[in-house]
């Protein structure tokens, strides 16, 4: 008997050598919620491109904190009931410490008080509408925010391209289209600039031609239209039919390969703002762009750069913490300083009391079917 509990033993300490070294250093899991499918799918899949090849590299190089990271990635159709589903989802289930998403302002604000509320940290690559981060100390964004990509475009407009009347045409179905619309009209009116007609459309909509025909009659010499690129492609072509010859411009959410395949000539001439230019000299960039391309087989836009820099930067964040509690990750978040920021792609990275990075915005002009980097304006 005596024998029979000696070897008990025995194997029992065998066996929890094996185990427990295993158990110790799992897996951390991280959530991504994005617009995998539907109408701004190009922004889902940049997105999730974005994160995998950074959790890849870091998984490569042996993970963080001796455990690799689990990304566990979710298709929300651009839909706010499958961004909440989701959320609930990676919260409760899959015990997530943290979630990458989403991409558009709107479904952002459904996201950011389900983490709040459970406690789980947010990190938006993309959403610029000031409102997201406001929800609370758990959610933060890798990008600058829409007050100033709207004065970035507003002093473009009125004092590069010496344009001093204005039509706005706003989503009224986007937080992001409302809130960049009234932050460049804000800044624009303040410069002396006049907006002349001030028109909506609804997501999704396919005719334009009323909106479009008010918009021409009051002669405007510039068009701020700050939709998504799914909506932005009709508008310019059906502009254009009608005999508006003037440039159109937007922000960030005219930046997908789409826009140029639907547009066509119809975009030539016109001007967005936009958080990276994949022109960059820059060797962070130009070594992101070759590693990208080897492994996607195109161009990184500005959703893949912003997306596989807030991955790398919540890595970062869960390094400093030396644990992977969310609590810990948030306030490793807040302790990036101007003097010792998360060095990015998109730029250098350390947040402000409202949990929005500093960063600069680029100029790109659409030109010979192409997008073309024009200027960066630091904030
Ligand atoms: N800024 C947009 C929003 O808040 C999302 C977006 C970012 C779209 C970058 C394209 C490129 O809704």
């Amino acid at each position: 008997m005596q024998r029979f509990l000696k070897v008990m033993l025995l194997l029992g300490i065998i066996f929890s050598l094996l185990i427990f070294p295993l158990q110790a250093a799992g897996t951390i899991k991280i959530g991504a919620i994005f617009p995998i499918t539907g109408p701004i799918a190009t922004f889902g899949i940049s997105s999730a491109n974005g994160v995998k090849m950074a959790f890849e590299e870091v998984n490569a190089k042996g993970g963080v904190l001796g455990s690799k990271i689990e990304l566990i990635l979710e298709d929300d159709q651009y839909k706010a009931e499958e961004v909440a589903n989701a959320a609930k989802k990676l919260i409760e289930r899959d015990k997530v410490v943290a979630i990458l998403g989403e991409v558009a302002s709107s479904m952002s604000l459904v996201l950011a008080p389900i983490c709040q509320a459970s406690k789980v940290v947010m990190i938006t690559p993309t959403s610029t509408n000031p409102r997201v981060t406001l929800v609370g100390d758990y959610i933060f964004r890798a990008c600058f925010i829409d007050d100033f990509q709207g004065t970035v475009m507003a002093n473009f407009v009125y004092k590069t391209l010496k344009l001093k009347t204005s039509a706005i045409l706003v989503a009224v179905t986007s937080d992001y289209s409302k809130g960049l619309a009234q932050f460049y009209k804000e800044a624009y009116t303040k410069l002396g600039g006049k907006i002349v007609v001030e028109e909506s459309y609804s997501e999704g909509d396919s005719d334009f031609r009323a909106q479009l025909t008010k918009i021409k009659a009051a002669k405007p010499e510039f068009v701020y239209l700050p939709g998504y690129y799914s909506d932005i492609g009709p508008i310019l072509l059906q502009a254009r039919e009608l005999g508006i010859t003037v440039p159109f411009g937007g922000g960030d959410g005219w930046d997908s390969p789409k826009l140029l395949e639907t547009a066509g000539k119809a975009a030539e001439g016109c001007y967005f703002s936009n958080h990276y230019s994949p022109e960059s000299k820059d060797l962070k960039v130009q070594t992101f762009v070759k590693n990208y391309k080897k492994k996607f087989g195109e161009t990184p836009d500005a959703l893949a750069a912003l997306s596989y820099d807030a991955a790398m930067l919540l890595v970062e964040a869960i390094k400093r913490a030396g644990s992977s509690e969310s609590s810990k990750i948030r306030d490793a978040l807040v302790s990036f300083t101007k003097d010792k920021p998360f060095r990015g792609v998109t730029g250098s990275i350390y947040f402000d009391q409202n949990r929005n990075p500093i960063k600069s915005a680029v100029i790109i002009e659409i030109k010979g079917g192409k997008q073309v980097y024009k200027a960066t304006v630091k904030p």
